[in-house]
């Protein structure tokens, strides 16, 4: 391995609180830390103890400050309904501080949670920024979650007001946002005292009179009154945001990011991962609904000064698999951030990459990709397509950054398909076996993050200690458990294999099967259920559902199963994909009773599986087959 990057790790390990403080120098202070790392602070330690920053002071108005407020912040681009517009960060100072005086007049104050359900609009980010700007924590839910999932976050953290939009448009259809919100209001036992809405033309809402604010109308009215609102100073330690994840039950885990190790973690990234240089365009395709958008479309690109794509559409059907290039090709796209799904499905509409030879993209330097495993054909292809470096990276809602990558700003390290290359600096990965105990090199295990995690990682979960300690702390004493198993090889590549519970990942989105199991055994004629994700060539994962029905219930199976994939829809939302129940009489079980979930996947999966030694009745196996085959599977 080159010497560049093997010296940054090594001069992090030996002095992690003198290279985080360094790296704190580029961002701006109120008051600096008294502590780079507080030992004795939080669950594990916090970061930058003592000081006081705000984020959208260093995501804005420092630009502006420093004379370049002309510059682009954020350019919209949204295929899906044929708008384009530009935002320079004077503009976006504007609407932030229209938003946050229409935050601040509801009431909402430093430390109020807010509620962001939004779909990809500038409005989206706006809100964010707004948020952090008066010190309210924002949580944003995927516009793709059911009613019933956005109450579970608004009954967990308890917002006083809700920002969101008359709808949100998908290729197929149009989503009236006002009926869903109104739904998980009335489903929730906390009530958000205003909602905010942005009226798109696409698709208007009534609003109620004593609750509901026009957002348009509202901050056109402070922009014209010329309010202006300050940032506030928050401590570092306090949260900037929540955003809620798939935890192993229907109850999703509050992830909580806070304001100074996220400035300064996100700021270094954006310089020694990515490679960018402030006033560069840099593009993640993805959705501010996801880890990936908060890091990667809203907070990194702005705090370090560059520009950012706020893409609405899909990488197909929006109008085609050319859309990815024209946006590159447009606006001079340095580095393009996407998940391996979006590749698969441009690849399989336009495999010979012809729409990419109508474009000239010689802009962009990197591709980065994200969010599940980048499988080696994918990679490959898009290295012939593009003819630039294609860095897998590997992390977590809960890390906010990349726990491994190759430091493209640092050195490119040799590309290793099916590795996300090594770890990144603030990150000790570890492979230990059941036991705790480290495992040699090339062999599976658990991995875990020595602590204490990066700046920039999760302090904890949103008013939930215990939950943070025994989902991630508590099995392996002295390191996180990332959830992921997977081997390190002698040159520290790590590889990322499958996970050690029970979330899947479908199109780069993080799923629980135990949540949808919930809503499977919640059916008055099921008796028990398992749910599986089975391998699928475009998505990475899709859900599948087995269910047993109850003695004596004499209606069609295939009307249940129909039921079912409605149920899931109505009560996770579309996000979740699931489009695949089987009624079959029996579940493969251990003779202790345990449901062989690895091997219905093997068979569901056309691979080869061993006959588990425990299993109580191997015929099952041979019933699950058949029943996986009358379903096309
Ligand atoms: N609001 C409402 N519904 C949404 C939604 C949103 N924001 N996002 C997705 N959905 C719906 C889709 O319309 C689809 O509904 P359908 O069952 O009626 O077709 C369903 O949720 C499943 O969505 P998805 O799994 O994304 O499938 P898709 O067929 O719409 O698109 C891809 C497939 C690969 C094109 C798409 O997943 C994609 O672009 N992925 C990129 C990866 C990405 O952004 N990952 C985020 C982390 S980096
Ligand atoms: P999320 O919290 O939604 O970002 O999902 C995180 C999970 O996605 C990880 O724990 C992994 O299981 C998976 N994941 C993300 N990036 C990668 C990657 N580059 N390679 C393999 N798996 C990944």
């Amino acid at each position: 391995m080159a010497g560049e990057y093997k010296e940054l790790y090594e001069g992090w390990k030996r002095d992690p609180e003198g290279f985080w403080g360094k790296a704190a120098e580029t961002i701006d202070w109120y008051k600096p830390a008294d502590k780079v790392f507080d030992e004795d602070a939080g669950v594990y330690g916090r970061w930058f103890a003592g000081a006081e920053c705000n984020t959208c002071y260093n995501a804005v108005d420092r630009h502006v400050e420093a004379g370049r407020g002309d510059q682009d912040a954020i350019i919209y681009d949204s295929p899906i309904t044929g708008t384009k517009a530009r935002y320079s960060y004077s503009d976006v100072k504007k609407q932030v501080e229209g938003l946050a005086a229409v935050l601040l007049d509801q009431g909402v104050e430093k430390g109020d949670r807010v509620i962001i359900y939004m779909p990809m609009i500038p409005q989206a980010s706006f809100a964010m920024l707004a948020c952090a700007r008066i010190g309210a924590i924002h949580s944003v839910v995927f516009g793709g979650f059911a009613a019933n999932e956005l109450a579970t976050r608004l009954n967990d953290a308890k917002p006083k007001a809700i920002v969101s939009s008359s709808c949100g448009i998908e290729p197929n259809r149009t989503i009236a946002y006002k009926p869903l919100l109104d739904e998980a209001i009335e489903l929730a036992t906390h009530k958000p005292s205003a909602l905010i809405i942005f009226q798109r033309d696409q698709l208007s809402c009534d609003l109620t009179e004593e609750r509901d604010v026009d957002y348009a109308r509202a901050v056109d009215a402070v922009i014209a009154e010329g309010r202006s609102v300050p940032c506030v100073p928050v401590a570092a330690t306090d949260p900037l945001y929540i955003l809620y994840t798939s935890g192993t039950t229907g109850q999703p885990k509050g992830v909580v990011r806070d304001n100074g190790g996220h400035l300064v973690a996100l700021n270094w990234s954006m310089q020694y991962l990515y490679d960018i240089k402030p006033g560069e365009v840099f593009w993640a395709a993805s959705d501010v609904g996801w880890v990936v958008g908060h890091s990667y479309i809203v907070y990194a690109p702005m705090i370090y000064g560059a520009t950012t794509v706020l893409f609405e559409g899909k990488p197909v059907g929006t109008p085609d698999a050319g859309t990815f290039w024209r946006v590159i090709n447009e606006y001079n796209v340095a580095a393009l951030f996407t998940a391996p799904t979006a590749f698969r499905a441009i690849k399989k509409e336009d495999p010979k990459g012809e729409f990419i030879a109508k474009y000239d993209l010689s802009c962009l330097r990197t591709l980065f990709l994200a969010g599940e495993r980048a499988d080696p054909d994918t990679v490959q292809w898009a290295e012939d397509m593009l003819k630039v470096p294609v860095i897998d990276h590997w992390w977590q809602t809960e890390t906010g950054w990349a726990i491994a990558a190759n430091p493209v700003g640092v050195e490119l390290l040799p590309v290793v398909h099916g590795s996300p290359t090594v770890a990144m600096p603030g990150y000790d990965v570890q492979i230990v076996g059941a036991d705790g105990h480290p495992v040699p090199a090339n062999e599976m295990g658990n991995i875990v993050i020595k602590l204490p995690m990066a700046p920039g990682n999760l302090p904890g979960l949103w008013q939930n200690d215990e939950r943070f300690r025994t989902s991630y702390l508590d099995e392996f004493p002295g390191y996180y458990q990332t959830g992921d198993a997977g081997y390190m090889d002698e040159n520290g590549y790590l590889y990322i294999m499958s996970r050690t519970d029970d979330i899947i990942n479908v199109a780069g989105h993080r799923l629980s099967t135990g949540a949808m199991e919930e809503v499977l055994s919640a059916h008055p004629d099921v008796a028990e259920c398992a749910v599986i994700g089975i391998a699928d060539k475009l998505k990475g994962q899709l859900p599948a559902g087995f269910v047993v029905l109850k003695t004596g219930v004499d209606r069609a199976p295939i009307d249940i199963e129909k039921e079912l994939i409605g149920l899931v829809r109505e009560k996770i939302g579309p996000v979740a994909a699931f489009k695949i129940a089987v009624a079959v009489d029996r579940l493969p079980k251990t003779r202790s009773g345990k449901i062989l979930r690895g091997t219905m996947r093997a068979i569901a999966d056309h691979e080869d599986y061993r006959m588990p030694a425990t299993i109580d009745d191997p015929a099952i196996l041979d019933e699950i087959e058949h029943a996986l085959r009358e379903h096309g599977i």
